[in-house]
């Protein structure tokens, strides 16, 4: 699987951060792994692309993308582990000096809780509310590795998310980055 050349730099360069600077506190995870994260990543920018982004919201999305789950309990719900993400993503940026994105950080702090308290949190925002409904399809997207019947197209927020569900499907099936 070629990854589209709109979004190939910016993917490329996000999957090396993922790679070699963010560390996962549950390191034997099956189902939450830097490969989701990586396929998360995907989705993300090309919804992104779909919807023209500015380069400012596709970087949001992509430091969402491979923090997320990096500070997860378990696999389960384990609620909570959003926060925990966001408050590592904080601590990175300071300790190296990098830009702070405040949606990056409350898109990651409410990706594991329900719409109305994300989008209510997001909402002051600019396109706050917009990039955690991109978020939380971009990470819904890659639900095909949960098994079959876990993605249902009609709980995707987005319309450019739903156009993507059958690429989706046939990167899990077709083996992309699968470990
Ligand atoms: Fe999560
Ligand atoms: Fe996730």
């Amino acid at each position: 699987m070629t990854i589209p050349e709109s979004i190939q730099e910016n993917y490329h360069y996000w999957h090396n951060f993922l790679e070699t600077e963010v560390h996962f506190s549950l390191a034997d995870s099956e189902k939450h792994t830097k490969d989701h994260c990586a396929r998360v990543l995907l989705f993300a920018l090309l919804i992104a692309d779909k919807m023209a982004l500015p380069h400012d919201r596709q970087t949001v999305l992509c430091a969402a993308a491979v923090f997320h789950d990096s500070r997860r309990k378990d696999d389960w719900l384990d609620v909570g582990h959003g926060q925990r993400a966001a408050d590592y993503y904080l601590e990175y940026c300071r300790k190296h000096l990098i830009s702070f994105d405040e949606r990056t950080y409350q898109v990651m702090a409410f990706h594991d809780r329900d719409d109305a308290l994300g989008e209510a949190a997001l909402a002051k925002e600019e396109d706050g509310v917009l990039l955690y409904r991109i978020f939380k399809d971009a990470d819904a997207l890659d639900r095909f590795r949960l098994g079959p019947g876990k993605l249902n197209v009609r709980y995707l927020r987005t319309d450019a998310a739903k156009s993507l569900y059958e690429y989706a499907k046939h990167i899990w099936y077709g083996g992309f980055a699968k470990r």
